[in-house]
């Protein structure tokens, strides 16, 4: 994926906005095929995520412009560089959450190498927008460990 022309944090932007992207998709199939006793209350909580997860990805996408970088959303390149599992329609609720906190994590770890590459750069504008991401998938998590208890 990494571009000549890309500077090091659009590079690592672009991979986060990728994974973002499967995340998105994965949210909204959980949101529509989850079943069983807590149907009401994932169903609901699938939506609220992949609602903030759509202007996650708006925003990265935007950054990347703002840094004169191209976005990278082709279903192509998407499937070929995210680090997200793409998961399949059928899968148990429990499963479900599980793969949320796992693709959590691999989000913070894109995140931070965003940072490290914006702290390197002096890009303090990308430090000010994404440091809260982290924040906030942590929490998540947090919610979803307590769930599975
Ligand atoms: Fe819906």
């Amino acid at each position: 994926m990494e571009n000549k022309s890309e500077s090091a944090v659009v590079s690592r932007l672009n991979q986060l906005l990728i994974d973002y992207q499967v995340h998105y998709q994965n949210l909204r199939l959980f949101h529509w095929n989850v079943k069983g006793p807590f149907f009401f209350v994932l169903h609901d909580k699938f939506e609220e995520l992949y609602r903030e997860a759509a202007e996650k990805v708006d925003e990265i996408a935007e950054r990347v412009l703002a840094l004169d970088g191209t976005p990278k959303g082709s279903l192509k390149n998407i499937l070929s560089n995210a680090h997200v599992e793409s998961h399949a329609e059928q899968m148990d609720a429990n499963a479900m959450v599980e793969a949320i906190i796992e693709a959590h994590k691999i989000l913070i770890g894109d995140l931070n190498e965003v940072l490290k590459a914006a702290d390197e750069d002096g890009d303090e504008g990308t430090i000010d927008i994404f440091t809260s991401y982290i924040q906030e998938l942590e929490k998540h998590n947090w919610m979803f460990k307590s769930y599975l208890k």
